[in-house]
């Protein structure tokens, strides 16, 4: 990078350009190593005489800043200085509410097994059939640049391969014009908190749930109500009389596993129609299916207009992508339209055009299918661990869907501080109670197998058979 150096004036030239090196060497700009700009280039740069520059520069070598290489060039010492950072002291202070969002979850150390629920396994990315697709589009004739800035529903190539994928393998109702593609689910939430909700509105959600929605509705000022579950799912006969919107993941319920039976989608979506409530369906992850019947998604339930789907890329491709979904009736697509477009235009043209791609050329369908036996091994595998060797200290909830399973632990153990021995020994895993909104939830665990191989989900329930005594 070139290093900004200014002069004002005609006096004392040395010492100015001596003072601007030594600033940018002692607050970091300018690190060990870093050449400086020949005395003849920066000399030009600033119209003086380059015997000026190798002045300043002889001053800085001498007070041991600067080093020279014959034949080289000039370049930093090692100083052993602090970075610059913005001004450390600033009368600026964020509003209210972020004191009440925390990250989540939170920085673990090296982990050796990693059974944290949310991580697909890296090295089953379809990298080669990929790369083709992203080679291919970065050309000059391969991504044609549009003439104003792209659509902020999103490309609509892309838009009409999600509406057939989700249509086929979720039966959910949508045509290209219903999709709006957004950086994940988690902005295809805080797109409709924009559009429907107010600042102050109640948003019901299952209680255990998932923490990133909850900190989203906080920050945007909603009054966030959680909702007990049971072997069925959400309880409608608990949900607030007063909420304006209801976050669920009917597929497979976050974090417990369990589907949300038919009879209880029905009781929701009556319940939603006579109080003219607003469903958000979350379908993060139920591509993965074992087994089971699966049953038919909200939106496609839905006489009435008021489910929204938000669907994901980040379980069957990356999370790194940030690439998803959300599906729109008409009286609101220009609204969505529009929110995405003050918001951040448009997601980024390339990766919707390679996803469109993969997509059509059926690598995706591919991808699924592969992936999903992959992940159906380890699913059994996890299953007969917890219920055979661990099975007197933990209870499966049963799930036959999705990258994680959990257990509850018997015998009102603290699961926090099992988690924490776990953590000890090496096992990355969640508590269940980091899930609960306003209950105690039943104490348990929450094993995510996408990020670990059959062998290592071997040797780390192995070790976690020792930590739990
Ligand atoms: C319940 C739930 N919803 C949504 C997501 C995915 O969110 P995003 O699409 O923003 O990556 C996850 C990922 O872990 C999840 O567990």
């Amino acid at each position: 990078m070139e290093l900004h150096v200014s002069l004002v004036g005609r006096r004392d030239l040395v010492g100015q350009i001596y003072g601007q090196l030594r600033a940018a060497i002692l607050d970091g700009r300018l690190r060990a190593g870093e050449a400086l700009p020949p005395t003849r280039e920066l000399a030009r740069r600033l119209a003086i005489s380059r015997n000026t520059v190798g002045v300043a520069y002889d001053r800085l070598a001498a007070e041991g800043f600067l080093t020279s290489r014959v034949g080289a060039g000039t370049f930093v010492r090692e100083t052993g200085s602090a970075a610059r950072g913005a001004p450390a002291s600033s009368p600026l202070r964020p509003r209210k509410v972020w004191d009440d969002v925390s990250a989540w979850p939170g920085r673990m150390p090296k982990i050796r097994w990693d059974f944290r629920a949310g991580l697909p396994d890296v090295t089953l990315f379809p990298y080669e059939p990929w790369r083709r697709i992203v080679a291919g589009l970065l050309r000059p004739s391969g991504l044609a640049e549009p003439a104003s800035a792209g659509d902020p529903a999103g490309l609509p190539a892309l838009r009409e391969a999600i509406a057939r994928h989700v249509g086929v393998s979720r039966s959910v109702r949508a045509s290209g014009h219903d999709i709006v593609v957004t950086a994940g689910i988690q902005q295809a939430l805080d797109l409709i908190v924009r559009v429907l909700l107010e600042p102050g509105d109640v948003v019901a959600v299952e209680d255990p749930g998932y923490p990133p929605v909850r900190m989203l509705l906080t920050a945007a000022g909603m009054r966030v109500r959680g909702v007990p579950v049971d072997a069925e799912g959400l309880r409608v006969d608990a949900l607030p009389g007063d909420a304006r919107a209801v976050y669920v993941t009917p597929s497979h319920q976050f974090p417990l596993g369990m589907p949300m039976s038919l009879p209880r989608r029905r009781a929701l979506l009556d319940w939603a129609r006579r109080r003219d409530v607003v469903i958000v369906e979350d379908d993060y992850d139920t591509e993965y299916r074992y087994g089971g019947r699966p049953v038919e998604p909200l939106q496609s339930l839905d006489e009435d207009g008021r489910v929204l789907y938000t669907g994901t890329f980040s379980k069957i491709m990356r999370p790194v992508l940030r690439l998803g979904f959300l599906v729109a009736p008409p009286s609101l697509h220009r609204a969505f339209r529009m929110a995405r477009y003050v918001t951040s235009w448009h997601a980024e043209l390339p990766a919707q055009a390679a996803l469109a791609r993969f997509i059509d050329e059926g690598l995706l369908a591919r991808h699924i299918r592969r992936s999903r036996r992959e992940y159906r091994a380890r699913h059994e595998r996890v299953a007969e661990l917890v219920e055979g060797p661990l099975g007197d200290r933990l209870a499966l909830v049963p799930s036959e869907a999705g990258l994680h399973l959990s257990a509850t632990l018997t015998g009102g153990t603290d699961d926090a501080a099992v988690a924490a021995k776990a953590l000890g020994a090496g096992i990355g895993l969640f508590a269940l109670s980091e899930f609960a909104v306003s209950g105690p939830s039943a104490p348990g665990l929450v094993f995510g197998y996408g990020a670990v191989t059959p062998p290592e989900i071997d040797a780390g329930m192995r070790r976690l058979r020792t930590v739990l005594g």
